[in-house]
This record gives C-alpha cells, structure tokens and sequence, in this order.
C-alpha cells in the first residue's frame, strides 16, 4: 500500500504557509492514490528529545548488546525512523527559522540519522540505507533567495536538508518554496493570490 508520512514543523498553526501546502499536497496525493495511507507528525507537538552521550552510545552499540537503558534512550529514534521505512513517499513543510530549519525539525533529524539504520559505513564511504523513497520539501520564507541573487547565499534551508536527505539515502528530492511571506504580514500582496502558484505546484508534484 502506498504511504506517504507527512511532517510539519511550523509553529504558526493555521497562520502557517508551509501547513497550508503540506495540506494541500496530502489533499492532492490521496486523490491520487486511491487507498493509499497518510501518516501525519507535528514535530512542534511531538517533544523530541535532543541526543546525549547516552543516546550516542546506544546507537554504537551492537543491538543484542544493549542494556534496558540503552534500548530506552533509542525508543524514540526506533519509532521515527519505523516510520521512514514503512513510507514510499516524504511530504515535508518547512518553515525558514534564522536562515535554517526550525529547531523542531533539527531533532528530529537527529533522531533519524543513524548509524546501521538509516546510513551506514563502507569501503567507499558513508551509504545512504533508505533507498527507493521520494520526498517533497515545501519551504515557506519570509524574504526571496532566488537562485543567483545576493540572497542566495543566505539559504541554508535548502543545501542542509538535500545534503541531509542524500547521506540517508534520499536523493529523490522536489523544493517546493513559497519565498516573501513577509509580504503578507504587510498587506502588500492578498493571500489567495500569494499562495496560488505554490499551491498549483504542490498539487501538480503530488498528482505524479
Ligand atoms: C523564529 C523565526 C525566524 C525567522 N527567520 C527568517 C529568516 O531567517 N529568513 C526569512 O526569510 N524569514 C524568516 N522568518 C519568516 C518565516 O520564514 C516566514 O514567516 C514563513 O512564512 C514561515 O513559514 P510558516 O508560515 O509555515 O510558519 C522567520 C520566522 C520566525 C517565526
């Protein structure tokens, strides 16, 4: 059965643009996957634990040599990675927090990545291990970086998230963004309007 996990990190509720197109790709994506599954995780709800020594530990650990408190501390990372397993198809909405990921979202990568599970290490280096899978990033921001601007450079969004999903495997990877958000806050621009041509893209990508 076809599954597509949905995950969110903005924390701006119905305010929030990236929400509004995760919405509209999941909307999208069922019509076009008839009995197909979506699983939807809002990491600003989800109180993911940062990683510690503990955890790092755990992970190196061969899995029939861990102690009760090392399988513990990995319960976590055991159930958001089953997750990405169980998943053919990624929907992410990214809001741009200080030219990055929102710490939400920083978590949970953190919890993810990981050695023997979703990456491993061989003669020709690091191997991404969730192979076969398709993700969408639907990124919100509130100023413009368009390719070969000054701006651009200011983007970290977007290089961190594909360097990330390709040392896990995922090199199938769509950029959706909504960029100058700002503008609505001033007015400028009426949203319906805004929106239209990131909600057409969302909609045509999850329509494939
Ligand atoms: C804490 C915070 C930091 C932000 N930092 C940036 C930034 O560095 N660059 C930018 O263009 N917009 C920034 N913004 C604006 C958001 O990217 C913008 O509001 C976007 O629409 C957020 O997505 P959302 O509507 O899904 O929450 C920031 C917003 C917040 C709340």
């Amino acid at each position: 059965m076809a599954t597509l996990l949905k995950i969110d990190s903005s924390p701006m509720g119905e305010h929030s643009i990236s929400r509004k197109l995760t919405e509209q790709f999941a909307t999208s994506w069922r019509k076009a996957h008839p009995g197909g599954e979506v699983v939807s995780r809002d990491l600003t709800t989800k109180n993911i634990p940062a990683v510690n020594g503990l955890w790092v530990g755990a992970a190196y650990t061969p899995e029939e040599a861990r102690s009760p408190e090392q399988q513990k501390v990995l319960a976590v990372s055991d159930a958001l990675m089953a997750e990405l397993h169980l998943a053919n198809e990624y929907v992410f909405g990214v809001p741009m927090h200080n030219f990055s990921i929102p710490s939400t979202l920083k978590l949970w990568i953190d919890q993810v990545v990981r050695v023997g599970k979703t990456f491993s290490y061989s003669a020709d280096g690091p191997k991404g291990l969730l192979n076969g899978k398709k993700a969408t990033l639907l990124i919100a921001s509130g100023g413009v970086y368009e390719n070969g601007t000054a701006m651009a450079s200011l983007n970290f969004v977007t290089p961190y998230l594909r360097t990330v999903f390709g040392f896990i495997g995922v090199t199938d990877v769509t950029i959706i963004a909504a960029e100058g958000t700002a503008q609505l806050m001033s007015g400028k621009i009426d949203p319906q309007t805004f929106l239209a041509p990131s909600l057409e893209k969302a909609h045509s990508h999850a329509s494939l």
